[in-house]
């Protein structure tokens, strides 16, 4: 990456002591925001919270410490932003899995100062490009705020002469002290798909709790909680717009054979993912812009 682009942006945008950039890999910037109690790291590659640290105490993201940093290949780990598509796609699985706005370098538009944190709002579109992948034209905006709770929404706009339809997620890492003490609440009683191979339809009885691979859509948009014990906190999620959540957990045999997945991290990490897939897929005529939202924080 031309270091005058990292430059440019601390020359335009950067402001002494809450907003910087640097270049954490060749082709990966990001911005480090001090705002609002918080400390974030953003990389433009992706869009993608990759840390948030609110006073002394640990990331609430996890960031796998073998993660790769190279233009073509997703971040593991922080908030990667699946769209125009949630896993593989049915009619195309030789496309990638989870869309490819994760593997885009975005536009940095604009930092706003407010009275909780600061506002990033990032921006990407169509090319020939992603025309090759997704015959459409569109606009994203992700504006990510930081303070002592984390805020991100998803503008989509559909700025072609046809209607398209999208399914999207955001797919949270957060760090917790060992998955397997953890419990989720907040999907009590809920209906939920079981995502691995041959899995059928059931209800969730008590707390989500991981001892396994996971990977769940459970038919529920309200508040969740992860009580981690060995860290001493709760991190609280809120979505707008996301009927439903996907908890992944990859566990010990599949993370071994991810090559981006440090050695027994799938300890540190939990998803629970505001999504919206099947039947609830984003649908924009012409003109049309669709907001998104989906919070979290520690209590
Ligand atoms: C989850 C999916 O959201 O992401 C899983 O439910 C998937 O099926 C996981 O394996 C990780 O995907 P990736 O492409 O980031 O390895």
């Amino acid at each position: 990456m031309a270091t005058n682009l990292i430059d440019s942006l601390n020359a335009r945008h950067g402001l002494d002591g809450a907003l910087s950039f640097h270049e954490k890999a060749p082709g990966i910037a990001v911005a480090h925001v001090r705002a609002g109690g918080a400390e974030a790291e953003i990389s433009l590659y992706g869009a993608q919270l990759l840390s948030l640290k609110v006073g002394g105490a640990p990331d609430l993201l996890y960031l796998s410490s073998r993660s790769l940093f190279a233009p073509g290949k997703a971040i593991r780990g922080g908030v990667p932003v699946c769209w125009p598509w949630f896993g593989p796609r049915s009619d195309r699985p030789d496309l990638p899995v989870h869309g490819f706005v994760r593997t885009a370098q975005w536009d940095f538009e604009s930092a706003q100062t407010l009275p909780e944190g600061m506002r990033i709002s990032l921006a990407t579109s169509s090319t020939p490009e992603t025309k090759a992948l997704w015959p459409h034209d569109f606009r994203l905006r992700l504006e990510i705020t930081i303070g002592r709770r984390a805020r991100l929404d998803l503008v989509m706009s559909n700025p072609g002469a046809e209607a398209y339809s999208a399914t999207c997620a955001f797919h949270p890492y957060f760090r917790v002290g060992d998955v397997s003490g953890v419990s989720v609440l907040g999907m009590e009683g809920t209906v939920f798909a079981d995502r691995l191979p041959g899995g059928g339809e059931a209800t969730q009885g008590g707390a989500v709790r991981i001892d396994s691979l996971t990977d769940r859509l459970y038919a529920c948009p309200g508040v969740k909680r992860i009580l981690d014990p060995r860290l001493g906190r709760e991190i609280v999620t809120a979505q707008e717009g996301f009927p439903s959540t996907v908890v992944w957990n990859p566990w010990e045999e599949k993370a071994r054979a991810m090559p981006d997945m440090g050695e027994g991290e799938y300890r540190s990490m939990i998803c629970v993912e505001p999504a919206r897939v099947g039947g609830d897929a984003c649908l924009l005529e012409p003109g049309q812009s669709l907001r998104l939202g989906f919070g979290f924080w520690s209590e």
